[in-house]
């Protein structure tokens, strides 16, 4: 069964970046893009686990901050010719506040 987790507000996470959430001793990245969007995934490149978190948004992807990978942040697929998956959550933004599907 799943539930909806409420995260912090929109505003709490910076445009272009992201906020880590804890959930069952595992750090998930929120994202926020340029146009208020919010995605979620681990917050661990596919790569070599750098923290994907501390990358930069552009459009619907981020770089990983270590080797500069892209991540797709819809579906947390590495862009080609990079390959590798992280792990993505449904997140959903609801009057300012944004929650994370657990
Ligand atoms: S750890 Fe992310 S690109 Fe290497």
């Amino acid at each position: 069964m799943s539930e909806w987790l409420k995260v912090c507000r929109l505003d709490e996470i910076p445009r272009l970046g992201a906020r880590v959430v804890k959930l069952g001793g595992e750090d998930i990245a929120v994202f926020r893009n340029g146009e208020d969007r919010v995605f979620a995934m681990r917050d661990k490149c596919p790569h070599k686990g750098g923290p994907l978190s501390q990358g930069i948004v552009a459009g619907n992807q981020v770089t990983c901050p270590l080797h500069g990978m892209n991540i797709c942040l819809n579906d947390g697929k590495a862009i080609a010719p990079d390959e590798g998956c992280a792990r993505t959550y449904a997140v959903r933004l609801e009057n300012n506040t944004v929650f994370l599907q657990v």
